[in-house]
């Protein structure tokens, strides 16, 4: 049975990529979740699989050598599929360390315990082993409203401090490849969207935020313009890369759908009212009045697009869920889900690992 490392698995894109990745493959694989648990952890989101028997989790922080050697020690790892970072562009602005800690020395920490776990005497690697590292198109830079996009041979450049940090990672993950022919895959992904994301990030804020009849933010303009892709699609694209891609190879991953915030703002609002039964006291407080121009974020790129050519022609990935249903699809997960986001607000996720782990 093949057994998969993944780092941040109890974050937004990593909990539903082990969901995907059970659905898809249920007893033929082993899944090891290692999270240290932040701010953006929350293991309520892997409540449903928590119990299966090829998935452990265990808490350990992936710049701490020692506990990612064990891990690699006690266990014959086959595929290491790494999201494990800060991931937030306002939080690296106003604290750019910790980023370069998890986003940098992490991924120093996972390539070389994966290479020592790996390699053999001659340098070589073992047969079937791969490491995927989940990176994202901030990496490029920004791009003018001209109809141009990012490829995988744009060159960096990066303005946040997130961006650079994700940026310095990528570069060690191909100095890896270059230098000992590391047995690795880089996927460069635009915005994600879907069920679980944390609620500081553009799409959860507005959704929660308008139903409860609070302001929602739109920094500057609005007219900056991201490329969204619905998250399931973006688990996919990870799994067809690592099995189909050529090792060694960047892959971009895009939605083909770009759209300027305020575009999404509506967009969000008119789903909101469109799906809340005419019954719902909510539907009394969802309104486009909500909207608030406020100060523009420091540095903030202007837009966004990935052009997902590569992957389409190598690996027949091509993005499933058009913007209409997977935006419908997130606000009915969001209703479904209140609790989760009551959660969430109010902290207590931060609770959960203590009541379902520390005293079992
Ligand atoms: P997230 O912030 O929701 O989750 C990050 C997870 O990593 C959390 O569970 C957190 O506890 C864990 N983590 C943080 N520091 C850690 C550490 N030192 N040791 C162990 N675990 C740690 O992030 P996300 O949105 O799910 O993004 C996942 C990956 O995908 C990131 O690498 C991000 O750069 C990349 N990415 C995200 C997007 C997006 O739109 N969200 C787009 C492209 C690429
Ligand atoms: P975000 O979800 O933080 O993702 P990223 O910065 O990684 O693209 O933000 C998406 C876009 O929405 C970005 O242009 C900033 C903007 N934005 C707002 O206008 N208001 C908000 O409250 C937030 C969180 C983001």
């Amino acid at each position: 049975m093949r057994t998969y490392l993944v780092t941040g698995g109890a974050g937004f894109i990593g909990s539903n990529y082990i969901h995907y990745m059970f659905r898809k493959y249920d007893n033929e694989i082993r899944i090891i979740n290692v999270d240290v648990l932040t701010y953006a952890g929350n293991l309520e989101n892997l409540k449903d699989i928590e119990n299966r028997e090829n998935y452990t989790f265990v808490r350990a922080d992936i710049t701490d050598k020692e506990a990612i050697a064990k891990i690699f020690a006690e266990n014959e790892i086959d595929r290491v599929v790494h999201f494990a970072a800060e991931s937030h562009v306002d939080r690296s602005i106003k604290n750019p360390e910790v980023f370069v800690k998890t986003n940098v020395l992490g991924t120093a920490v996972m390539l070389n315990c994966a290479k020592a776990a790996w390699e053999l005497p001659d340098g070589s690697f073992k047969e079937g082993k791969k490491f995927l590292h989940v990176s994202t198109d901030e990496v490029y830079g920004s791009l003018e409203d001209d109809g141009t996009y990012f490829y995988e041979t744009t060159p960096y450049a990066p303005h946040s401090p997130y961006s650079a940090s994700k940026a310095s990672s990528d570069m060690l993950v191909k100095a890896y490849i270059d230098t000992y022919h590391f047995p690795a895959n880089i996927t460069n992904c635009s915005n994600n969207y879907g069920p679980y994301q944390f609620p500081e990030k553009l799409i959860p804020l507005i959704i929660n935020n308008a139903l409860h009849g609070k302001k929602l933010p739109v920094y500057g303009d609005g007219k900056n313009v991201r490329d969204w892709l619905y998250v399931d699609d973006h688990a996919k694209a990870i799994d067809m890369v690592q099995e189909n891609g050529r090792l060694g190879e960047t892959y971009n991953v895009g939605g083909h759908n770009e759209k300027q915030n305020i575009e999404i703002i509506n967009i969000i609002i008119d789903t909101l009212l469109e799906m809340l039964p005419a019954d719902d006291p909510r539907r009394a407080l969802v309104s486009k009045d909500l909207i608030t121009y406020v100060e523009d974020r420091k540095g903030h790129d202007r837009r966004y697009a990935i052009a997902p050519d590569k992957i389409k022609a190598e690996i027949g990935w091509e993005p499933e869920t058009m913007f209409k249903e997977g935006i419908k699809k997130t606000i009915a997960w969001y209703f479904e889900h209140e609790d989760w986001m009551k959660n969430v607000t109010s902290g207590d996720y931060q609770k959960y690992y203590e009541d379902m782990y520390q005293n079992r």
